[in-house]
């Protein structure tokens, strides 16, 4: 079996060997697919021994993804903007190539999963972090009306904004703080990781129409502390990020095999596992 493995810090609670060894199945792939767990000042080793084993692709998460991307001798276009990857494999030639999914994940779980239209859209995307910045060039690429950050750190948002703003190609990007949109939006997605604390940006509820999708980009078995709030506050479609989860691995599993695997059964699996 070729081998492939999930490198973070901590690492125990992924999903990720659960999804690939589905996909393996699915497709009839040889994948073997584990998890490893990267000492926090030695990721770069960690990387280096799995390749030297004979190792083909590696997913990478919290906190190496920055790292990654530093590692990494080849960077897909997608990738170079992202500041951040998720995925890595050598090239033909052998270079250590580094991919980022995530976006391209989000954006198939948004229009393929669940129908929801990002052309012309008005979208608020919540935080500036790394997440923010994974997704924010494969969401520009379908064209929204506009995309508002708004972000606790103002300047953070700021910055996302002028970064993306070349490639926004007409899209309207700008910065602002949580307490300015007031206007309800087509779609809000939640980059933050406030509900990792249990915590809630503080919002407007006023942000939220009869027909605001929401879209919390964390995975959880219960409904997110921020999907809870905007059911409170009248949404009608709240999804949270397994969906995305599943697409983003298939997405590297695809990279790497050449085959793409279907996702709807193996996140239906998920909920039920
Ligand atoms: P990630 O990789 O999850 O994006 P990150 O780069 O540390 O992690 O970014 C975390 C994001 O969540 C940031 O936008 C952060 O806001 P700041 O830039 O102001 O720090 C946001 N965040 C974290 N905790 C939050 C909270 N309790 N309320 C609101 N926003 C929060």
């Amino acid at each position: 079996n070729d081998l492939y493995a999930v490198v973070g810090h901590p690492i125990s609670h992924s999903k990720s060997p659960r999804i690939h060894s589905l996909f393996a199945q699915q497709t009839g792939q040889a994948v073997e697919y584990t998890a490893i767990q990267a000492p926090l000042e030695d990721f770069a080793g960690t990387v280096r021994d799995f390749f030297q084993r004979g190792g083909k692709g590696l997913n990478v998460t919290v906190p190496f993804k920055e790292q990654a991307w530093q590692l990494a001798e080849v960077r897909t276009d997608r990738a170079e903007k992202a500041g951040a990857v998720n995925t890595l494999y050598r090239d033909n030639q052998g270079r250590l190539t580094a991919d980022n999914t995530d976006g391209c994940g989000l954006v198939r779980d948004l229009t393929s999963n669940h129908g929801i239209r990002l052309n012309g859209a008005r979208v608020l995307v919540l935080g500036a972090g790394g997440a923010v910045r994974g997704v924010l060039g494969p969401i520009l690429e379908q064209q929204p009306a506009s995309v508002t950050i708004a972000n606790r750190t103002v300047a953070k948002a700021q910055a996302l904004a002028e970064l993306f703003a070349p490639a926004a190609s007409g899209v309207d990007i700008n910065a602002v703080g949580f307490e300015q949109p007031d206007q309800p939006y087509d779609l809000i997605i939640n980059g933050t990781s406030a509900s990792l604390q249990g915590d809630l940006p503080p919002l407007s509820p006023t942000v939220i129409g009869s027909k605001t999708v929401i879209y919390d980009m964390m995975y959880s078995l219960q409904t997110t502390t921020f999907n809870q709030w905007a059911l409170d506050n009248g949404a009608g479609r709240v999804f949270d990020g397994v969906g995305m989860l599943v697409e983003q691995a298939a997405e590297s599993f695809r990279l790497w095999r050449g085959v793409r695997p279907e996702t709807a059964p193996v996140t239906e699996q998920l909920r039920n596992d």
